[in-house]
């Protein structure tokens, strides 16, 4: 069966004070997943050590939002794999739209990520999506070929047993504009049948989330579509009551 998951995605929001009470109330307020759910909070760097001395041991998940695709080096403000390594962390997130678009990051350079994330035995969660230019102008699935083929080609399309895909429209970020549940459904349908035609059995147990403006008020319907297996969640993940029933919709 495949597995199931909630993800936050904080960004770079909150401080120590903030973002300690928000881990506290996650701890207290989310069930114990049921049914192959699992729970995440991806968390700024500086809050990796709080994190793992918060959820260790209990019902949830940490990660971090970014990662060096070198091993160690003169690589000066970047954080190594291994370093994420060192505190924990189950996910690391790998080619977030604003890293790919504030930072440069090509679709090369995000698949070489994946990989260091991989070889330090954490699961990438690989981000691809299209810009509302790109969607206006047909070219959705291309784009997100053009993002997944980066990562197979390289990792090979057997890598994706220990990772998971987010499907995050660029133009649903943090815009309150959602796709619908049958938009985000038809492009997570292209996503499994473009991986099923090289590994079929990949392709059905892969964990491929929804992102973009998901929302306590929303996350039912889109969790009730059959390949839909998820959500990564932005600025709800930073209310925890929000996160909590968000968190709650994937059980159903
Ligand atoms: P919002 O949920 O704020 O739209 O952000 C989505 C996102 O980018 C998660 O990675």
């Amino acid at each position: 069966m495949r597995n199931k998951l909630v993800a936050g995605n904080w960004k770079m929001h909150g401080n120590l004070q903030d973002n300690s009470a928000l881990l506290e109330a996650l701890k207290i307020g989310l069930p114990k997943p049921e049914n192959n759910a699992r729970y995440a909070v991806c968390v700024p760097f500086p809050y990796l050590a709080s994190a793992q001395a918060t959820l260790n041991g209990t019902q949830i998940e940490w990660g971090a939002q970014n990662l060096s695709q070198h091993e160690k080096g003169a690589y000066t403000g970047e954080v190594s794999a291994q370093m994420l390594n060192d505190f924990g962390c189950t996910y690391a997130i790998v080619g977030h739209s604003e890293r790919r678009m504030l930072y440069g990051e090509s679709s090369q350079i995000v698949a070489e990520k994946y990989v260091a994330a991989q070889r330090a035995g954490m699961i990438p969660i690989l981000c691809v999506g299209e810009t509302l230019e790109q969607r206006d102008s047909d070219t959705t699935e291309q784009v997100i070929d053009e993002q997944l083929k980066a990562v197979i080609t390289l990792a090979g399309v057997d890598s994706l047993e220990n990772a998971v895909i987010a499907y995050e429209p660029v133009w649903a970020i943090g815009t309150g504009k959602t796709a619908t549940p049958q938009q985000a459904q038809d492009i997570h349908l292209f996503i499994r049948k473009g991986i099923s035609a090289q590994n079929s059995e990949i392709a059905e147990n892969l964990t491929i989330l929804y992102g973009g403006s998901v929302k306590a008020n929303n996350a039912m319907e889109l969790f009730a579509m059959p390949d839909i297996d998820g959500g990564l969640i932005g600025g709800a993940s930073l209310i925890a009551d929000d996160f909590i029933a968000i968190c709650k919709a994937i059980q159903n």
